[in-house]
């Protein structure tokens, strides 16, 4: 990949990264098309990182299916497949991580201690060795897509972030590859976090700009779900994650975090972002 990755550049290729765990589904292939469109070569990286997982059985459990997922890739006239032996990224004695201080501490990284400091790292790897020009990821990771634009511009990386915006299944579920973990049960009461969200928005659209009753009413309607297990509900700023009272003045970001038996998702909307 590096030698690649040079001649590539002296070729002077537009150079597009997308990178995966695999169990490839509508949303990662948005990312993929949009990635098409924007650039020469297409990178498309498939690695189920060990480091970004908290319980070893759900990085076991985690879906892996190499072989369907490179026929998709396949068809979509992705140029590479990059993916790496488990040594190649984290070679014997590795020791070196990149966390992003702060941001990946709250939210995800409250139930998830480490995990945002496996996923920086991962990153980083996966960024110096490809060196791509953009680098492609999806909105339903807000708080990973905070995390990457942080470490991008800190770190003085060339690649520009894409961000495209959430896929959802057609009862509103957002694309998830843990949503292949959830029962037909689960898969249609989860349908409630969408919902929940579109009457936050619909409140914000209302007039009201007090974020603590955008937040009462997303609870509201996911409690009433039975299956539920709420994790979190938060309206924060989009960017530092920090909480915010009101809407009017910052983007805001409307994240959920929902347990479904074992199953943990997230969701979320952003108000206030005229882009
Ligand atoms: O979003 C994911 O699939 C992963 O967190 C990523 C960005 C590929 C890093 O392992």
């Amino acid at each position: 990949m590096f030698s690649l990755s040079r001649q590539l550049r002296r070729e002077e290729k537009v150079i597009g990264l997308v990178p995966t765990m695999g169990a490839l589904h509508e949303g990662h292939l948005s990312l993929i098309k949009k990635a098409r469109q924007m650039c020469d070569v297409v990178i498309v990286s498939i690695f189920v990182n060990p480091a970004q997982f908290n319980e070893r059985s759900d990085f076991e459990n985690y879906p892996r299916d190499l072989t369907a997922d490179t026929s998709i890739l396949a068809n979509l006239h992705v140029d590479y497949v990059f993916a790496p032996a488990p040594d190649e990224i984290y070679p014997e004695n590795f020791s070196t991580y990149v966390t992003v201080d702060d941001l990946s501490i709250k939210l995800e990284g409250a139930s998830r201690p480490g995990h945002f400091r496996g996923v920086s790292t991962v990153v980083t790897i996966l960024f110096n060795t490809v060196r791509p020009d953009f680098g492609f990821f999806g909105q339903k990771d807000a708080q990973q897509v905070a995390i990457i634009q942080r470490l991008t511009r800190d770190l003085g990386f060339e690649t520009e972030i894409v961000v495209m915006p959430i896929v959802r299944e057609e009862n509103g579920l957002a694309m998830s590859s843990r949503n292949d973990l959830l029962t037909p049960e689960q898969r249609s009461a989860a349908a409630v976090m969408h919902q929940s969200l579109e009457e936050g928005r619909g409140l914000a659209e209302s007039g009201e700009s007090n974020a603590s009753e955008i937040a009462e009413i997303v609870r509201g309607t996911i409690e009433k779900e039975p299956q539920a297990a709420i994790d979190y509900v938060a309206v924060v700023d989009n960017e530092t994650l920090e909480p915010i009272d009101r809407l009017s003045g910052s983007v805001a970001l409307v994240a959920v975090a929902v347990r479904f038996g074992n199953v943990r998702l997230i969701d979320n909307i952003v108000l206030g972002d005229s882009d």
